[in-house]
């Protein structure tokens, strides 16, 4: 029998499992019309943020709306946070949420959508215990259980990576998950090097041309370099001190010579953390101090260059790219890391942000040009409201002119990107779409049209929220003809939650 709307508020969603209710019934019951529920009424674009129950979704033959590209083939992983609340306890920062890993099958002129939860340690244990056991990044619990190193408190919640048969589920504080890329079913924690085990390894490796990959992890003031092979083998690593703060260093960016970091002024008040603070409540932003450029040498990173800019946060770059010369880099500037919690708490609350304090008014891009020589460094900005840039996965660490990110355009109070945004670095020339109100727009990536050369020829592919249809869909663009709007869209027969980064492997 379906629960009532009413029934369903009144057990709260976290009593969802425990009514006999999981996710089917739950999404049969949004799937009705009926409103979100009532904390989140007021902001539909919100009701993501209530999370999935922790069951696996699985959806074939999907509408398709349009007409989707012939010669697009392949899958389109992507991840993010997903499960929100166990037994009446909520998370309250959305980067909290325990992975969710989502495959959208292309091929044939079919789609088909699967959906499943990593098995982190974590995950098992609190789906057993039927509770949280242990401490979010920015949701003070107390530990329930012993956990040995930061993959106790590992939620693989933030971006994918395929290597051959092998696809992984990353998150910055730990390590990688090797997932099955057919079933999705997680095969365990993955090591690279017996001297690297446990050791972070970021959310956003970077994959040159040729299959290269490179990446960073940052531990309690230290920073891991890797640089593995297409074929998966670590070729280097590097473990050294920071010479900048280190509590909160997201990306990187990576060009012909160089790997770049910029290590925002965040520093990690312990008192307050050992004082039963969450990670998150325990940054502390030193607006006097500089944001430091660290450059590491590709070819001896040994070799490491730290300059100084005034102090800014970030979580993206674009990319970069240098002639040994002038280096040059793109990435988007946000808030400080302590006033974004709080709007992160509000979105978990089903409250909107006030719109001159959200993410998307606030968050905006830059391109830094660094004299090699000299070390001077230039900046220049521009007004967008955008984040998750994207190149064409083949200029990454090459000379490259377009970049592409979801956009806020006129929004009202609303939160979340409604649009997309494609800047061409070389013309000057920007394009747009819109989606309207309505919808709610993720990262987009690049996918390189099958035979074709040029940098920008192919689809941008990501995901969306329609609020009013309480539905998910994909979205595919000409990546030369934004403003044409979609070729097609493939709705699921339900909702996902918002996910952060993805990644597309042609078949
Ligand atoms: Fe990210």
């Amino acid at each position: 029998m379906r629960m009532q709307r009413r029934e369903l508020l009144k057990a709260g969603l976290s009593g969802l499992a425990g009514a006999g209710l999981g996710l089917t019934g739950l999404q049969e019951a949004w799937a009705l019309g009926a409103p979100p529920p009532n904390q989140f009424s007021s902001a539909p674009e919100l009701a993501p943020f209530l999370g999935l129950q922790g069951e696996d979704l699985a959806a074939q033959d999907l509408r398709i709306e349009g007409r989707l590209p012939s010669q697009l083939r392949g899958v389109y992983y992507k991840n993010g946070p997903s499960l929100m609340g166990r037994a009446g306890e909520r998370y309250q920062h959305w980067f909290d949420g325990d992975g969710l890993v989502q495959a959208w099958r292309f091929g044939d002129g079919k789609v088909s959508h699967q959906a499943r939860f990593v098995q982190t340690a974590k995950f098992k244990a609190e789906t057993v215990a039927g509770r949280f056991l242990v401490p979010g990044f920015g949701t003070a619990i107390e530990a329930r259980m012993p956990t040995r190193g930061s993959d106790g408190m590992n939620v693989a919640n933030t971006s994918v990576l395929m290597q051959q048969d092998k696809l992984y589920a990353l998150w910055e504080g730990g390590s990688a998950h090797e997932l099955d890329p057919q079933t999705l079913a997680t095969r365990g924690v993955k090591t690279w090097a017996p001297g690297l085990a446990g050791m972070p390894f970021s959310a956003h490796p970077k994959v040159e041309a040729d299959g290269t990959v490179w990446n960073f992890g940052t531990m309690a003031g230290r920073m891991a370099i890797y640089q593995i092979s297409a074929q998966g083998q670590v070729l280097r690593s590097e473990v050294f001190a920071s010479p900048g703060p280190t509590a909160f260093v997201h990306d990187f960016a990576v060009s012909q010579n160089y790997l770049v970091f910029l290590l925002p002024p965040l520093h990690l008040d312990l008192e307050a953390l050992r004082g039963g603070a969450s990670m998150a409540g325990s940054l502390r932003w030193q607006a006097a101090e500089s944001t430091r450029v660290l450059l590491i040498d590709k070819a001896d990173f040994g070799r490491r260059r730290l300059l100084e800019i005034p102090a800014c946060m970030l979580f993206h770059f674009g990319n970069a790219w240098d002639d040994g010369q002038t280096l040059h880099l793109d990435y988007v500037q946000s808030r400080p890391m302590p006033s974004l919690n709080q709007e992160f708490a509000q979105l978990m609350r089903g409250e909107r942000p006030a719109s001159h304090e959200a993410l998307s008014v606030t968050s905006t891009p830059r391109f830094m040009k660094i004299d090699l020589s000299s070390g001077r460094v230039e900046l220049q900005s521009r007004t967008e409201a955008v984040e998750f840039p994207v190149v064409d996965p083949r200029v990454v660490a090459q000379r490259y002119r377009h970049v592409y990110y979801p956009l806020a355009l006129e929004t009202g109070e609303r939160w979340g990107f409604n649009g997309l945004l494609h800047l061409d670095l070389e013309s000057g020339r920007r394009e747009r779409y819109c989606f309207g109100n309505q919808v709610v727009v993720e990262e987009h990536v690049m996918v390189p049209k099958p035979g074709s050369r040029q940098e920008g020829e192919g689809w941008l592919l990501g995901l969306c929220y329609d609020t009013q249809r309480q539905r998910s869909f994909a979205s595919v663009f000409d990546a030369q003809a934004l403003s044409a709007g979609p070729l097609a869209k493939v709705w699921l027969p339900y909702w996902v939650t918002y996910g952060f980064h993805g990644k597309f492997y042609a078949a």
